[in-house]
């Protein structure tokens, strides 16, 4: 059967996932597509909207999109940077200026249907550098803003044109500081849309099930099952589809698995009925052989990627398998972040999109029945078809395991600018009582929805949780060129670091392998594990007692699709545990917690 569906324009990654999972949790389906697709792409949606985003400017270079899309005949809804177009498009003004941030109160005129069953007075979230001056003709002001206790007011927050059936938000409903933003989202794809709820996860089963079926025929499907929910969910589905006996699952010991996390998955999966061809293979020389000398993070990513294949096609052959498919657990935004955008450039390589794989997918080799749903979703369509809960709710991990925990390094010290931004990052902390160091290294973040390799700022001293976020915050407003904030949990707050040259070696994973062991046992002991999204332990070939000791930085985070992260808390009798037990393994001698959140920084450090 289709379902009636919206297609999200993806100006802003973030944004669109966010506004895409809302939508699907109206049991509509919604898809991301891209701003330069082409117009047939369109024809199956009932609805459009056209996303906003933190970094386009209607009057940026990089704004330019298929506006095919204005002559089709369904009803289309912008917020933000969609706002402006729309209004643009149709003959408005959009000027460079009047910024909003933070809550507005929207004051709703008329009553359109986008805004049925809500009160005269909205709250909403504001984010934008431009700003819509007047509408063109056919259109009207269906809302406009009030900013605290000044009173200011900000036109044209929301425009209407509903001959057109086209409408626009200065404001992003899909942000939970907007209060009925999801009633106003489902206003516009229940109600002028006319969207029928029929995607629920169990006609989904029914599909897929149906789906795989035809795919497979009468072959077999040989599953890379890492263990994780994905994977696992993956292999329960197939299972319903081809049944367990051409059903193989092979799990690899990559040599980048947590601590006797094989062990374990394969006990997990005895448990739990899927071992009726498990295979198992320790590749971990193999993959240990393939990222020897590498550093670049992204170089890192493809080995990993390369060599599950390799090793894949190798067992298989060894083990007879003949005719068979390859299975992944990927899911939705894995396929979306590797759609070949223009803004691809911005995006990890997921290792289940490296290029040999793409050219499985384009021969209709490799079977991925979750490519459709969001993590939140598998996590309940797993509890649909019976997955044990612990093993739905086990953190995230990333598919090439420790490799993106291990940081390595050429020892190239980076400090462009330290004279200016040691100063400033020691300002910014002194008004807190704490001490700062930016650090010689570059890690990860995202900035305006790209990714961006700045320098993270070492604090050190005491300082309550709530005011060390404050800290990281005003750091990230007021120096330039940081995009994290660690808390030192040593004993002595270091006055140098420097980097160290380092890659994957096999000693370096097992002291990492420790390391996140002693985190993970930490958080089941104090009760806080499910209270937790992920929380990955990384180790930094970085020294600070000038002795050629690694640094460990342990992030734990709250978040509810990994887009967006907010630093957990962990409690102090655990800070302490941790303290004495990271710091006494050989080799380490730095310990912090990361309290930054994405954005600016990433959830994983690479
Ligand atoms: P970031 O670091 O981008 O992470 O904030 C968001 C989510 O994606 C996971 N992640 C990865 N997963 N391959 C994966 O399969 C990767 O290279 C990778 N990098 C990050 C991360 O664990 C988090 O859940």
């Amino acid at each position: 059967m289709t379902h009636d569906a919206i297609a999200v324009v993806d100006f802003g990654g973030q944004y669109a996932h966010l506004i895409a999972t809302k939508i699907r949790r109206l049991r509509v389906l919604a898809e991301i597509r891209q701003p330069e697709d082409a117009t047939e792409l369109f024809t199956r949606y009932k609805g459009i909207i056209l996303s906003g985003s933190p970094s386009l400017s209607a009057f940026g270079q990089d704004s330019a999109y298929n506006t095919a899309l204005y002559d089709l005949d369904v009803p289309i809804l912008g917020f933000c940077f969609g706002h402006q177009e729309i209004a643009k498009h149709y003959g408005g003004t959009v000027v460079h200026g009047g910024r909003e941030w933070g809550p507005a109160d929207l004051q709703l005129i008329g009553d359109s249907p986008l805004f049925a069953g809500l009160a005269p007075v909205e709250r909403v979230f504001m984010s934008h550098f431009d700003s819509v001056t007047s509408v063109g003709p056919g259109f009207e002001e269906i809302g406009y803003t009030t900013l605290g206790a000044s009173g200011q007011s900000h036109r044209f927050a929301a425009i209407a044109s509903p001959a057109l059936r086209r409408y626009g938000f200065q404001f992003h409903p899909e942000v939970d500081d907007t209060v009925h933003g999801d009633e106003m989202i489902a206003n516009f794809v229940r109600g002028i849309c006319g969207c029928a709820p029929s995607w629920t996860m169990e006609r989904y089963v029914e599909e897929r099930v149906e789906q795989v079926r035809q795919q497979v025929g009468d072959q077999s499907v040989f599953l890379l099952a890492s263990g994780g929910v994905d994977s696992t969910v993956a292999a329960r589905l197939l299972g319903m589809a081809i049944g367990a006996d051409r059903l193989h699952l092979l799990h690899v010991d990559n040599g980048l698995m947590r601590k006797d996390e094989s062990r374990a998955v394969l006990e997990a999966f005895r448990a739990f009925g899927l071992d009726r061809n498990l295979h198992f293979v320790d590749a971990s020389d193999t993959f240990l052989a393939a990222l020897a000398g590498a550093v670049e993070p992204e170089q890192k990513r493809t080995i990993i990627g390369n060599t599950f294949i390799e090793v894949f096609e190798r067992e298989a052959r060894q083990r007879g398998i003949a005719h068979h498919l390859l299975g992944q657990g990927t899911i939705y935004p894995d396929t979306i972040e590797t759609g070949g955008t223009k803004r691809a450039d911005t995006i990890k390589t997921h290792h289940n999109r490296v290029p040999v794989i793409e050219q499985m997918i384009a021969q209709g080799r490799v079977v991925e029945p979750l490519a459709d749903l969001y993590k939140v979703e598998v996590r309940e369509l797993g509890e649909k078809i019976g997955i044990p809960h612990d093993l739905i709710w086990r953190h995230p991990f990333p598919g090439p395991g420790l490799g993106v925990r291990l940081l390595c390094s050429t020892g190239i010290e980076r400090r462009d600018g330290f004279d200016v931004m040691q100063p400033a990052v020691a300002a910014v902390a002194a008004r807190y009582g704490l001490t700062a160091m930016a650090l010689p290294i570059k890690s990860v973040g995202v900035k305006a929805d790209l990714r961006s390799y700045e320098h993270p700022v070492l604090l050190s001293g005491d300082a309550a949780w709530d005011t060390l976020l404050e800290v990281a915050g005003q750091m990230f407003k007021d120096v330039s060129g940081i995009n994290r904030c660690i808390w030192n949990l040593g004993l002595v707050a270091p006055t140098t670091a420097r980097p160290l040259p380092a890659t994957v070696t096999r000693a370096r994973l097992e002291l990492l392998r420790e390391a996140d062991h002693l985190v993970m046992e930490g958080l089941r002991r104090h009760g806080i594990y499910a209270d937790i999204w992920q929380c990955p332990t990384v180790l930094v070939p970085m020294e600070v007692d000038g002795r050629g000791q690694e640094f460990v930085i342990v992030r734990p985070i709250h978040s509810e699709r990994a887009m967006t992260a907010t630093p957990a808390p962990l409690p102090a009798a655990l800070c302490d545990e941790l303290r004495a037990q990271i710091l006494a393994l050989p080799g380490v001698s730095g310990l912090a917690l990361d309290v930054t959140t994405k954005p600016p920084g990433t959830i994983e450090w690479e």
